[in-house]
């Protein structure tokens, strides 16, 4: 038996696609990608989209045309955020989390360190939104920019509202196993004409405005990409109902074997990237990912260590900060396998080596 953590939901459809593209030889710089960003702009109910290489080139991006000096993050996230963030040539203060959904707790900084930030990325941890009322009443005190990652949670809502709609700029990532996919491909949405002009301009050779205090790069997507995209996209709203049904599944399963996970706020639509659980504090991290493996299945250490404990963090921004919830839940959270080919059988068959790993406390 073999369950891997996650896998594309990808068939004949887009390889139809693919080959339609392929036969145009029309590779890049053709209308797909164009069709692509208009109908991510509709999704996602925004004015203007710009599709790009990866969902990192994306946030270096939104920081860089925004003219972001320091920003903050959240430290149970990807690298790519602080990757952003630094090459954007922007300071970073790091933030904690809430436990209940691993989000950016702002409440956790200072006056001095709120009054000095311009921006905060607030990453939609494992497709679980961030409390964004809560977030709106800090960006107004302090007048900071919103930018909003939704790389992971791409099909999600906050009460009635789409993510990828709340960032002044907000910027996803169709990674292999994301959402949805284009293999690697990002892509930045926004209202603001000139934000959308300057992404542009930023982004590639055929942009048609010149600004003097932006370097350009090539983040280009190709129409193979946005071809699959576009495919992915129609299936998009179906593969994250996959993704609850499976949820629920592990939910029920999990509350039995006193593990933790996500609990779905109210006011949120979970779109499980990730399925999160929480270890009881007898049961060693490291041992239990091995005793999985060694049932054939396949589970993530995510987010450990925190941002604020990773080589990149200490050399690039200091080791000072102190944030407690982030450091104990990063050594209790893994990542369980999560995709939409994966079947409820297999979810049992999860939660039966979890019993057993949980029950021998991880150790061998
Ligand atoms: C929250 C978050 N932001 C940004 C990225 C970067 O996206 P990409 O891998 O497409 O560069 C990722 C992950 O892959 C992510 O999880």
């Amino acid at each position: 038996m073999h369950i891997p953590l996650a896998q594309p939901y990808i068939g004949e459809q887009e390889t139809k696609e693919i080959a339609r593209v392929i036969s145009s030889k029309r590779l890049a710089i053709g209308d797909t990608v164009k069709e692509f960003e208009r109908a991510l702009a509709e999704k996602f109910q925004r004015k203007y989209c710009v599709a790009v290489s990866s969902g990192t080139a994306a946030l270096y991006l939104a920081l860089k045309t925004l003219g972001i000096r320091h920003v903050i993050i959240p430290v149970l996230t990807c690298q790519a955020v602080l990757r952003a963030a630094l090459n954007a040539g922007a300071s970073v203060i790091f933030a904690d989390v809430v436990p209940e959904t691993h989000n950016l707790d702002l409440s956790s900084l200072s006056d001095k360190q709120l009054s000095e930030a311009e921006a905060i990325v607030v990453t939609q941890t494992y497709g679980h939104a961030a409390d964004m009322d809560k977030l709106d009443h800090y960006l107004k005190k302090y007048n900071l920019a919103l930018v909003e990652d939704f790389a992971q949670a791409t099909g999600g809502y906050f009460k009635d509202r789409i993510l990828g709609s709340f960032g002044r700029v907000s910027i996803t990532s169709f990674y292999a196993t994301k959402n949805m996919t284009t293999g690697h491909g990002g892509a930045l949405l926004m209202d603001d004409e000139e934000l959308y002009l300057k992404c542009q301009y930023g982004s590639r050779y055929q942009a048609s405005n010149y600004y003097q205090d932006l370097v350009p790069m090539n983040f280009m997507m190709t129409d193979i990409q946005a071809a699959i995209g576009l495919v992915q996209l129609s299936k998009l709203d179906t593969m994250v109902e996959m993704r609850r049904n499976l949820a629920s599944i592990y939910n029920q399963e999990l509350e039995a074997y006193q593990v933790g996970f996500i609990h779905e706020e109210p006011w949120t639509k979970h779109a499980y990237f990730k399925y999160a659980a929480i270890l009881p504090s007898n049961v060693q991290k490291q041992a239990f990912i091995q005793r999985m493996g060694e049932s054939g299945i396949e589970a993530g250490k995510l987010y450990d260590p925190p941002l604020h404990k990773t080589r990149l963090g200490i050399d690039f921004v200091g080791d000072k900060a102190k944030l407690p919830n982030a450091e104990r839940l990063a050594g209790r959270t893994v990542s369980l396998p999560m995709f939409p080919g994966l079947s409820g059988d297999d979810v049992k068959k999860v939660c039966e080596a979890i019993k057993s790993a949980v029950n021998s406390g991880g150790d061998k």
